[in-house]
Formats: structure tokens, sequence, C-alpha cells
């Protein structure tokens, strides 16, 4: 397993068009691009192995991919192919449940599976209302968790009210209403990222959004193909957003990032938090896109208790910026946390107390004493996003990651990047 040593250089200037690619858009392109009959074009994909996992399981369902440059093309089958194999989600929570919505209504039978991390992630969440509309899932635990098994069914019309804000439950019931026997609708008790919405009405789908409802008409024929280029990821550009913040004097200027409200949250917490924070819409043709700008100032703590699920991916480095702050921050209702690719609330809580930050840990958060991030060695957990984020610690002391593999799950070229702002030892 590889491991780094991140250490400061000093502030800095940095600009770049070079974050990762979205994660959750990609994903939804190579899924989506099953619902037409036409080639989708898509400019920008990521190529992490979260979403390249996404890519090969749609050429094992009898897709065609072609690339040229940085445009692949995503040739769709005339009717989903049953593989011959079990399908790979590797690392990835988006692909394994976005997937069971849509396999649960393909002619065939299926078994989804994944890394260790992964198999040890609930699906019930997405199992259970899918079983309830007639969809045959099994796996580990009742359904719980994969490998799962899906054969495919005519599914019920259904009117589900979910308990938790999540996109992936609602991406994996929408795929699966535009199947289904009749009007659907969906809703959910915060908004969540609201991207396969926007995507699939771009498609031509009906499905229609009505403040926290959605409503899902079935798919009479195949959607227009995808035109689109993937912007950069907010959630991957915010590690360089808290880099700048935490080291006075910084600024980073990030370039054709989303800015769709649901993904900008952690910027938003940061700003209130002192950081002089921009943003810059330059154009808008599924979403907002443009730059954002960060500047570092002089922090102080905050109470983090609303619209979790819109900076859920982003408060383990958020975690950073409250260790640096003058005064305490707090992070409430944030149980959802626990379920991510580790128990983030417990990695963040275990390594902020090896710097040696004073952090209390709640079932549903945690608060932490900003105080002096101090060098020390740190269990990334297997979780990519606390790899990156405690790497943007060593830009205040250094710090020895243990185990950074998983950080290619979403941005590959991180480390190249961090190295123009910091010193980085990786072996
Ligand atoms: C994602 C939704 C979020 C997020 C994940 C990507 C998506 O999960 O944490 O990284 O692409 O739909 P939940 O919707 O389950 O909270």
């Amino acid at each position: 397993m590889k491991k780094m040593i991140v250490s400061p250089i000093g502030a800095f200037d940095f600009t770049t068009d070079k974050i990762a690619s979205d994660k959750s858009i990609s994903h939804r392109c190579a899924i989506f691009s099953l619902l037409s009959d036409k080639p989708s074009q898509i400019e920008n994909f990521l190529g992490a192995e979260d979403t390249m996992c996404t890519l090969s399981i749609v050429q094992s369902l009898g897709a065609k991919v072609e690339k040229n440059g940085d445009m692949i093309t995503i040739i769709p089958p005339k009717e989903i192919s049953e593989p011959p194999l079990i399908l790979d989600c590797g690392n990835s929570g988006t692909a394994i449940r976005l997937l069971m919505g849509f396999l649960s209504t393909c002619k065939g039978f299926f078994v989804l599976y994944g890394d260790s991390y992964l198999c040890s992630r609930p699906m019930r969440r997405v199992a259970d209302p899918l079983r309830k509309i007639g969809a045959l899932i099994d796996g580990r635990s009742e359904g719980n968790y994969a490998p799962l098994g899906i054969r495919g069914q005519t599914l019920e019309a259904f009117e589900y009210e979910s308990k938790i804000a999540s996109a992936q439950v609602k991406s994996a019931l929408i795929l699966a209403a535009l199947k289904a026997n009749g009007i659907c609708s969906f809703c959910e008790p915060e908004l969540s990222r609201d991207h396969s919405e926007r995507m699939l009405r771009g498609m031509g789908a009906q499905v229609l959004s009505q403040g926290l409802k959605v409503t899902i008409h079935p798919q009479t024929a195949p959607l227009k193909p995808l035109d689109i280029k993937v912007p950069n990821d907010p959630s991957s550009g915010f590690f360089f957003a808290v880099a700048a913040a935490i080291t006075q004097g910084s600024k980073v200027t990030l370039s054709n990032m989303l800015l769709n409200k649901t993904r900008i949250e952690a910027y938003k917490v940061l700003e209130r938090m002192g950081a002089k924070v921009e943003f810059i819409e330059k154009n808008n043709v599924y979403d907002s896109v443009g730059d954002i700008v960060i500047m570092g100032r002089e922090l102080h703590g905050v109470c983090v208790e609303e619209n979790i699920s819109w900076l859920i991916d982003e408060l383990p480095a958020l975690s950073i910026a409250f260790a640096c702050a003058s005064g305490k921050s707090l992070v409430k209702n944030a149980q959802e946390l626990r379920v991510k690719e580790s128990d983030r609330i417990s990695s963040v809580v275990k390594n902020l107390q090896l710097c040696g930050i004073r952090v209390e840990e709640f079932a549903d958060g945690y608060e932490v004493e900003g105080g002096i991030l101090k060098s020390a060695t740190i269990n990334s957990f297997g979780d990519h996003r606390i790899a990156m984020s405690f790497a943007i610690a060593g830009l205040i002391s250094p710090m020895h990651i243990e185990d950074i593999d998983c950080i290619n799950t979403s941005f590959p070229n991180f480390l190249e990047l961090l190295s123009q702002i910091g010193s980085v030892n990786a072996d």
C-alpha cells in the first residue's frame, strides 16, 4: 500500500483547470447513455477508478465505448445484454445504488458487488423501496449488503417518501420509475443533489421537480442522447479551497467548476468562517459552470447543522479548516457520514485527535476546538476523502498519510496538483 509525506512550503497563488471531472455527473453519463438508442458524446469524463468501473459495467451490459482524445462516445446496445460475469462497482456507492434501480427493470439476471468497503455499506435504503414495487433483489443480510443478485421485472408505479436525503436513493428510484407501470413520485426530506433530474430532463424524459417532490412519467420511447462536457468536481476542488483558506495570504482559482447550488455549500461555510470566496458563472448548459476563487484569511469556528446533504462529501476537508480556526466548530444532523466510504465521523475524529486537536464525537456529528495541528501518522481507513483532507493538513504541519491508493477512486491527479503548493513525497 502506498503512503506519503506532505509538508508545507508557505503561501501560494495557484490557478488550475485540472481539478478532477465531476464524479456524480460522470457516473450518470455512463448509466443514462443506456436510456437512448443513439450514441452519447461525453467530453471530460472522469477517468478515476470509481467511474471507470461504471463505464466498464455499461460495456458489460452491451454498450460500445470509443475514445477520441478528451471525448468518449458511448454507443448503447439495442437491448441490455445479460452479462456472464458479475459486475464490479469497486468502491462506488453511486454506481451500485443507481445500477440497482436501473437493472431492476432490465430483462435478465445481474450480480453487483464491490470492494470490501462497498460490500459493508447499507443497500436496504434502495433495495426495500424497489422490492415494495416488485423488484427481485437479494443479497447478504436479507439484501442489505452486496453481493446483490437482481432479476429484472416490470415494476409497479409508486409514491415513495424517503426518510433520508440521498441523491443515490432518489436516482435509483427515478431510474426504476422510468420503466414502471404508471406515473411515480418520490419525495425527500431535504433537497439532495439534483443532477439526475436535470440530465434526464435534458434527454427529454418527463421528470418534473416541485420543491422536494419529483414526479416521473414512464419512458415511452428512447431518450435523446447526451452531448455534454462534464465540469470539474466542486467536491474535489474543495481540498484546494481549504488549502488556501488555512494558509493565510494564499489564493486558489479553480476553473471550469460545477456551481450547482447543492454542491457548493461547503465553500459558503468557508466564507462564513472568514475566507474570501467568489463564484464567477461562465456558462449554464445542464447546470451552472464557472470559476471559484478562494483567499485565505483568519478563520473562526462555525456551527454546521443545515443542508447537510449539500456538503456531506466536503465535511472531512472542512474539518481541517475547523481545526485551524479560532474557537469551536460544531457539526450536527450528519449521521449519514457514518455510512460513507468509511465511518467519516470516526475517521475524522480519530485522525484529528492524532494531530493534537480536541474533538468530541456524537452520534450525528462532532465538535472541533481550533488549535495547532501537530505532525501525525494518519490512517486513511481506505477512504479517498480522508486521505486527501489530511494531506491538505500537511500544508500546516508535516503529515504521514498511510494507504493513499484510495485517492485514485475520485482524483487520480491529486498529488500532481498538491505538489504545486506543498512538498509531497509518495512511495
Ligand atoms: C452521490 C450522492 C451522495 C454523495 C456521493 C455521490 C451521487 O451520496 O455522498 O459521493 O452521485 O448521487 P448520498 O446521496 O447517498 O448521500
